[in-house]
């Protein structure tokens, strides 16, 4: 492809012979690029890329938009064509050129971008906390420590019930019974590494360790970049809250603090920003998979140990001073509220050692634990600890499926419901009158709608191999016991207890299908981030011409680059042929996982970027299905839908009902100023407070304070991004001056800078070791302002408040270039780490018609999408296939719909548009005239 490439600009040189005249040009700058030298691979993290690209390389792929956008520091890939809505891409001849045409150039341009962020994320930014970093640094045995594939940390310890199982004191390798399913607790998906993954190991950080905590002011860096200004509760959480977090009401729009009207009636309104390709659903989706992946909460419970949670001070004058009764009642938040303190595992001094004359940390300065599985293992479904899968409850008439029970709140014949949870299967007395589920905490509907789904596909899949072994019982399953690999399993010989762990793993990888290809493209909605997804899943090479070329072009690339190593390598392969099912072609079971080096479990950066509570609206418009779904028959509260209230809920108005409802609504924009107030004003009995209520958007950025997250400025250079150096920066650059876009973030810029003020720089002070100035120096506190002039305190912004306050993103990103930068490295190493998402997806596993079930979404083979959406030949989306077997009432909505978080009854248009039109059939629906 590059051969291609520069023959054909070398001819359309010689033609025009003008090469001079045209360097300023697209195309000069496309032979300066195709000539030049290779980006390496950095070997240094101050040497790392930031999303950045030589000028001639931004001018090829997007022209000179794409060249001036080197001077902001937002990453260039999103200026390049083709890479946003119709407008970016070229028209015209040019664009006939197949791999030398403008738009192709400015989409695999985009993707050698992003795929050379994972390789640098993961040669810089894994950082294990179980006690195995200094082997990553130092190796172990001649062998380089990013390439360790076990780890003494990771073995089951004296007294844990599998010890000898493993091996006891010897060493240790899981087998048998023990490597057949995903275990309870998560142990043995690694057979080699018993403990990884499991429940109660610590989270990781994608950070230095040294630049956690950074408010103990443990270090010159930290105490230089912030001085004395940070703190538990400084800034003021709830000011903040307050100040950069509360949704903007109209007066009189009757919102009641996102309590909304107690009739419920439809002319009730709470205003928020609405996002526009994503709705409900989808808020709730990712809530439903966090539950999965982590919780620093045990039953819902932190220490018991209360304490403030602000609404006490405001900097004046450079320090903190008392509010006055007057500022609190203008705020509206409430200084008597009370929050337990978070749980932390370790917080003695951590051990140091040195390697070539540096000295590290071992692990972070405090660490904390995942009480739950790191692995998607659909754990909220089906347990992580005893405790939690004593609420999973089965069937009693058969053992492989989940048990479901009528209700007759609607009056209606065969809807079924998880049942309510049982009062000696919890400890939380919160929890009183919901499902008996796993993991039962922050319970609202939109999780009772998907915990129902899954619980009822669980079902089918079991009724579905029924069928298959009455038919034909005496075939091979294509199950396999470790112990006796070439005993066939006949379909009539898989126990109950067999089936109901294969449905577990084939609705967990259903579920991890749905994330990867059809939430998270719509969350990043754009051709790029479409390709990069079904990469990460099932490859590029085989299935799209355009993004196996950027593929070949990298490995090229690779090749010659002196930084290439073993993870580089294997990052970019794995790209091309997908990393779900790799390597489950070869014999050995285990021989498709890479951990690069790091045990695998979330660091607790990811778990700050999926604090999304702006998602969520405060006022659900309800709708019937079987009258008329284009009228809201009523405004029901969030906050009436949470805990017990959300059972209830789901029972009266039925799954038919919800789904349309959620499926139709938007879901609020991740921005400043758009947090739902009900969570502000979150009432928590279980807390004994004067107050009895939590603000939940303050308590976001106190619990990143107390785990230790770097302040938003030093997270992105330690993830390779570049630094903001005053909170101007964060206006997009692409606004006009006179626009009321600008305006708006000018002005949200004001209260940034009114909540975290300013101060005098001194340049004497280096503030960061992660990254240098462009000219080589090192980075101090003036970020490139006169020395001793007044600068923003753009250092101590939280990452939750700066991650809302990017209004610059990529086309379609309801999330931030910053989040996005965390989802790049975590999100494939979940898929790359865990053994049934890629050597163990095979039928000795998930049985041959799990398989089949996991790859055409379902029986009844591959079903394709109608016409091209975006350009592309679809199949029928995954969770559009759960949805039409578990609620077929919603057959007529769902034709039209084809990715099942994009708001429905919406014909989307063009090319990646943000705009839509109302489906024939539903044009009065008003949810369409507030856009
Ligand atoms: C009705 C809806 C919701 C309620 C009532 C709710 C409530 C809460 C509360 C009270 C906490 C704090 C727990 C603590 O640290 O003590 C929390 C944490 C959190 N919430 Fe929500 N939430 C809701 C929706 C969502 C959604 C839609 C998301 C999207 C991903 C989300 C993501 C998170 C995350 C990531 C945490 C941190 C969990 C951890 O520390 O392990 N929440 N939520």
């Amino acid at each position: 492809m590059k051969k291609l490439f520069v023959i054909g600009s070398a001819v359309l040189l010689l033609f025009f012979g003008t090469y001079p005249f045209l360097k300023s040009t697209e195309l000069g700058s496309c032979v300066a690029y195709a000539l030049g030298s290779f980006l390496e691979v950095a070997q240094d993290p101050s040497a790392r890329f930031l999303g950045k690209v030589h000028e001639d390389t931004a001018r090829c792929r997007g022209g000179d938009d794409a060249a001036k956008w080197r001077a902001t520091p937002w990453v260039d890939w999103q200026r390049y064509r083709a890479t946003g809505g119709e407008e970016s891409r070229s028209t015209g001849l040019t664009s006939k050129l197949g791999f030398l045409s403008p738009n192709t150039r400015g989409i695999t341009g985009a993707l050698l971008d992003m795929e050379y962020q994972r390789i640098e994320l993961l040669q810089f930014n894994l950082f294990d906390n179980h006690g195995t970093f200094e082997a990553y640094v130092r190796g172990r045995n001649g062998t380089p420590g990013p390439s360790l594939k076990a780890w003494p940390q990771l073995r089951l310890p004296l007294g844990h019930p599998a010890y000898g199982a493993v091996g006891g004191d010897g060493p240790q390798q899981c087998q048998g019974e023990l490597i057949r399913f995903r275990n309870l607790t998560g142990i043995c998906n690694d057979i080699l590494n018993p403990l990884m993954g499991s429940t109660d190991q610590p989270f990781g950080r994608n950070v230095r360790f040294e630049a956690t905590f950074p408010d103990l002011g443990k270090n010159e860096m930290a105490i230089n970049r912030h001085g004395d200004r940070l703190g538990l509760l400084k800034p003021d959480p709830q000011v903040i809250s307050r100040k950069l977090f509360s949704r903007l009401q109209q007066p009189g729009s009757n919102c009641n603090a996102g309590y909304g009207s107690p009739d419920h009636v439809p002319e009730a309104h709470c205003d928020y920003q609405k996002a526009p390709v994503l709705n409900v659903l989808a808020a709730f989706w990712i809530q439903f998979m966090t539950h999965d992946w982590f919780s620093h909460l045990e039953e819902g419970r932190n220490q018991p140990e209360l304490m403030s949670m602000g609404c006490s001070t405001r900097i004046f004058n450079g320090s903190q001073s008392p509010l006055t009764a007057q500022e609190v009642k203008q705020l509206g938040c409430r200084p008597e509220d009370r929050v337990d303190r978070s749980l932390i595992a370790a917080d003695q001094p951590a051990a140091t050692f040195t390697q070539e004359n540096k000295q590290h940390l071992v692990r972070a300065h405090k660490t904390t634990l995942n009480r739950v599985t790191a692995w998607w293992d659909a754990s909220q479904i089906y347990g992580y600890n005893d405790r939690s899968r004593k609420r999973v409850k089965r069937d009693p008439r058969d053992p492989a499926k989940l048990a479901l029970e009528p209700s007759n709140l609607r009056g209606e014949a065969g809807a079924e419901y998880l049942p309510l949870l049982q009062t000696a299967d919890y400890a939380n007395s919160q929890w009183s009158g919901q499902e008996s589920v796993a993991f039962p905490d922050n319970w609202n509907v939109g999780l009772s709608f998907f915990h129902n789904i899954f619980a009822w596909e669980h079902n089918i899949f079991v009724d579905a191999f029924r069928k298959q072994a009455a038919v034909t019982p005496d075939e091979d399953s294509g199950l396999r016991n470790p112990l006796r690999p070439s005993a066939i399993i006949r379909y009539t010989d898989v126990t109950d207890e067999d089936l109901f762990e294969v449905t577990r793993l084939v609705v967990a990888a259903e579920i991890a299908k749905i994330h990867t290809l059809e939430w998270t493209p719509q969350l990043l909605y754009n051709e790029p981030a479409y390709l990069g997804m079904n990469a990460n899943w099932s490859g590029l090479a085989s299935k799209n011409k355009l993004a196996a070329s950027a593929l070949e072009q990298l490995l090229v690339r690779l090749a010659k680059s002196p930084g290439a190593n073993a993870r580089a390598w294997y990052s970019a392969f794995a790209a091309g042929p997908g990393i779900f099912g790799l390597g489950n072609q070869q014999p050995d079971v285990n021989g498709g996982v890479n951990h690069f080096g790091s045990p695998f479990n979330f660091p607790e950066e990811f778990v700050t970027v999926y604090r999304l509570h702006p998602l969520v609206p405060d006022l659900f418009e309800l709708r019937d299905l079987r009258t008329d779904p284009n009228v809201i028959r009523s405004k029901i509260p969030v906050v009436e839908t949470v805990r017990g209230k959300a059972t209830q809920a789901l029972r009266q108005h039925g799954l038919a009902n919800w789904g349309i409802s959620m499926g139709r609504q938007r879901l609020g924009l991740l921005t400043l100023q758009n947090s739902p107030a009900f969570l502000q004003n979150l009432s928590v009995p279980r807390l004994g407070s004067s107050t009895g209520r939590i603000d939940v958007a303050a308590l976001d950025i106190i619990r990143d304070r107390e785990r230790g997250v770097p302040r938003f400025n030093e997270f992105r250079r330690q993830y390779g991004l570049k630094q903001l150096t005053s909170f101007d920066d964060f206006i997009d650059p692409r606004l006009r001056q006179d626009s009321a876009e600008r305006a708006e973030q000018q002005r949200l810029v004001g209260v940034l800078r009114e909540v975290y003020k300013q101060h005098r720089c001194d340049e004497s002070k280096i503030i960061t070791t992660a990254q240098l100035n462009d000219d080589g120096s090192k980075i101090n506190d003036c970020l490139g302002h006169p020395n001793g002039s007044m600068v923003d305190n753009i250092e101590d912004v939280d990452v939750v408040v700066g991650m809302l306050a990017e209004f610059t993103r990529p086309h379609g990103f309801a999330i931030s270039e910053t989040q996005f930068q965390v989802f790049i490295l975590n999100a494939s190493r979940r898929l790359f780490s865990d053994r049934f998402f890629t050597s163990s997806f095979r039928p000795e596993f998930y049985t041959k018609l799990g398989v089949k079930w996991v790859n055409e979404n379902g029986p009844d083979g591959k079903v394709m999408e109608k016409g091209k959406p975006n350009g592309h030949e679809m199949e029928v989306s995954p969770l559009k296939r759960v949805l039409l077997r578990t609620i077929p009432e919603l057959k007529t909505e769902l034709d039209s719909v084809v990715n099942v978080f994009d708001p429905w009854a919406r014909d989307r248009g063009h090319y990646y548009s943000l705009q839509w039109k109302p489906r024939p059939g539903a044009v009065t629906d008003p949810a369409f005239k507030n856009r």
